[in-house]
């Protein structure tokens, strides 16, 4: 994917490696996994759209056919591959490629998710919109966003200090009704939500297309 070459795609390169490492010892990752283990049959094949280093993708692939693993980051993308390689994990396919890319055929997925990335795009309307065109009728998207505008004062006033500086714009106003008049907008039907308390509370979602 040689086309883009912007800011974030760079902010994410740069970070890759940091970012791999502490999401591995993220506890979140694997409760988050485990929640939506029971919506995963082995004859799925999922996208994991902005799969960053892959954890999510690496941890479901036992449990399903195929995961089609991508995001713009070319770093990522590496690090994804190295540790599939690592963990002789051979039915995740990693790309970098937008969720708009063509190769992605409409109505071709079981689930897709979008973990941690809604919050990050400029707008995440027609990301959301080309989500559940690529779900097969009767398919589930599955996000997780951090929803910023209900974390508390302090951690706001930083995270809107940084996205100032970072290319991270529209972080630190994500709320959780944003995440549901995305996914409702799209017609699909939320099964099941949950924004755990924290300082940071991470907006479960798991929709269906009708
Ligand atoms: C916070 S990380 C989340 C990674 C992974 N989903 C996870 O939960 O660990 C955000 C990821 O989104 C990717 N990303 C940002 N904008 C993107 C876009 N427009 N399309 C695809 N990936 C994108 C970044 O490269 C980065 O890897």
């Amino acid at each position: 994917m040689k086309q883009r070459d912007n800011k974030a795609d760079r902010f994410w390169d740069w970070i890759a490696r940091r970012y791999d490492r502490q999401v591995h010892r993220d506890e979140n990752y694997t409760q988050a996994v485990e929640r939506i283990a029971k919506y995963l049959d082995p004859g799925d094949t999922v996208l994991d759209y902005a799969c960053g280093p892959g954890v999510v993708a690496l941890k479901i692939a036992a449990d399903v056919t195929e995961v089609h693993a991508i995001d713009t980051s070319e770093r990522m993308i590496e690090i994804g591959k190295q540790r599939a390689r690592e963990s002789e994990v051979a039915n995740v396919h990693f790309a970098q490629k937008t969720i708009f890319d063509d190769s992605l055929r409409r109505e071709s997925y079981d689930v897709v998710l979008a973990f941690n990335i809604l919050h990050l795009l400029e707008d995440a309307r027609p990301a959301v919109q080309r989500a559940s065109e690529l779900l097969k009728p009767g398919g589930l998207m599955i996000s997780s966003t951090p929803c910023v505008a209900e974390a508390g004062v302090l951690l706001r006033m930083l995270l809107s200090l940084v996205s100032r500086v970072l290319p991270l714009s529209h972080l630190w106003k994500f709320s959780t009704a944003d995440v549901e008049d995305l996914i409702l907008h799209e017609g699909l039907e939320i099964l099941e939500s949950e924004a755990p308390e924290r300082t940071l509370p991470i907006f479960r979602v798991v929709a269906r297309k009708r």
